[in-house]
């Protein structure tokens, strides 16, 4: 007998590539997934579109409709537990998640990041400030959401090296490569039970 596939939330602000590589990882069959909710904070964002376009569910939730940023939060964390998300992930998403966000979806709520954590946390420019500092390595990570922002503890994390010609636009397109595999990854083990949260570590439990 197989699990049902779980279902997942997936916040977006921007393009939404990482949403377009975790629909593809569940199309071809890598990825035993459900997309149940695209929650979003930005109405004109590029993700949101892309969404709609394929028949997904779409939820969006502007700063701008509700009393306080918390209210926009406590409204989608409502709306995807309507939808029944076992696990939410945020894939390009802008804004710092209230601790009631966070608690409602402890242990269950990921995040992916531009850069090998804890370098270069808790910036929107993580990668022109590690090409800007000189690094000759960077990446990106998978981690589970704590309220302390990119702090959480790490599921998995994939070396980018820098080359001498990089500008920020090359280097994020290889950091992307990378995360685009990183975060179904992620996902699966997620999925398959195999992540157990220890501490500040996440052990990856054979299959
Ligand atoms: C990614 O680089 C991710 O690490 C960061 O936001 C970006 C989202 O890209 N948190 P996209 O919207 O998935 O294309």
């Amino acid at each position: 007998m197989t699990a049902a596939p779980l279902a997942l939330g997936v916040l977006v602000s921007g393009r939404g590539t990482n949403l377009m590589a975790i629909h593809a990882a569940i199309t071809r069959g890598e990825l035993p997934a459900r997309i149940v909710l695209v929650g979003s904070n930005r109405p004109e964002a590029p993700a949101v579109a892309w969404a709609r376009a394929q028949g997904l569910p779409v939820g969006v939730f502007p700063r701008t409709a509700y009393a306080s940023r918390a209210e926009a939060q406590a409204a989608l964390a409502r709306a995807l537990q309507e939808a029944g998300a076992e696990l939410v992930v945020m894939a390009g998403w802008d804004q710092v998640l209230t601790p009631a966000f966070v608690a409602a979806f402890e242990g269950r709520l990921m995040n992916i990041h531009p850069s090998l954590l804890p370098a270069f946390a808790g910036t929107m420019h993580a990668v022109e400030d590690a090409l800007a500092w000189g690094v000759k390595v960077t990446g990106c990570t998978v981690h589970y959401v704590t309220p302390e922002v990119d702090a959480g503890p790490i599921i998995l994390q994939a070396a980018v090296p820098v080359a001498e010609d990089d500008t920020p636009d090359s280097l994020l397109a290889r950091i992307h490569e990378q995360e685009h595999q990183l975060l179904p990854r992620a996902i699966a083990l997620h999925a398959a039970g195999r992540l157990r949260i220890e501490g500040r570590r996440v052990r990856i439990l054979d299959a």
